[in-house]
């Protein structure tokens, strides 16, 4: 599936309507061009869990957490890290355990090692135009379907 945005608002739109999906244990990849959205995107499913600070793609600090109750977001970024030194970061500690919910921004450099995941891969369709490919990884059919519904309300 393809969903299009023309501005950076509607995509923090279509990042707060993401977030009712997301589950415990979600890994979710956010792949795609330089400036694509994959932060704003982000920044929208962290509004509409109710965080009100800034986002920022965690490019040195390589994963903030933000926590939501019983769930703790982990945002991370691994455009400054090869893909050979991906398993000294500390990710493996928090992808898929309890509580937690992972975003990775320039995840394909880790895509191939995973088990299951939620892909967002983001393109340019002009200046302020985005395409957002959705995609995944081993989803239960039911959530496969809840996937398809997020985006076309
Ligand atoms: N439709 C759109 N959706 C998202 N951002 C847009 C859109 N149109 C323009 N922009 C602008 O593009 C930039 C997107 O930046 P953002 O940090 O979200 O991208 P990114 O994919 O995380 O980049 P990076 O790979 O550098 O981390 C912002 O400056 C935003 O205002
Ligand atoms: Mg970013």
């Amino acid at each position: 599936m393809v969903v299009s945005t023309n501005s950076a608002d509607l995509t923090i739109a279509l990042g707060k309507k993401f977030y009712p999906f997301l589950e415990e244990k979600d890994v979710v990849i956010f792949q795609g061009a330089l400036g694509g959205g994959k932060t704003t995107f982000i920044k929208g499913i962290l509004l509409a869990s109710g965080y009100r600070g800034e986002v920022l793609s965690p490019s040195f600090t390589l994963v903030k957490a933000y926590k939501k109750g019983k769930i703790t977001f982990y945002h991370a970024d691994l455009y400054r890290i090869n893909s050979d030194d991906i398993f000294t970061t500390g990710l493996q500690d928090y992808m898929y355990s309890n509580g937690s919910v992972t975003f990775i921004e320039w995840g394909e450099k880790i895509i191939k090692q995973l088990p299951t995941y939620i892909n967002l891969n983001f393109s340019y369709k002009g200046e302020t135009g985005r395409y957002i490919k959705v995609s995944s990884k081993v989803l239960l059919s039911k959530r496969l379907k809840r996937l398809n519904n997020v985006f076309l309300k």
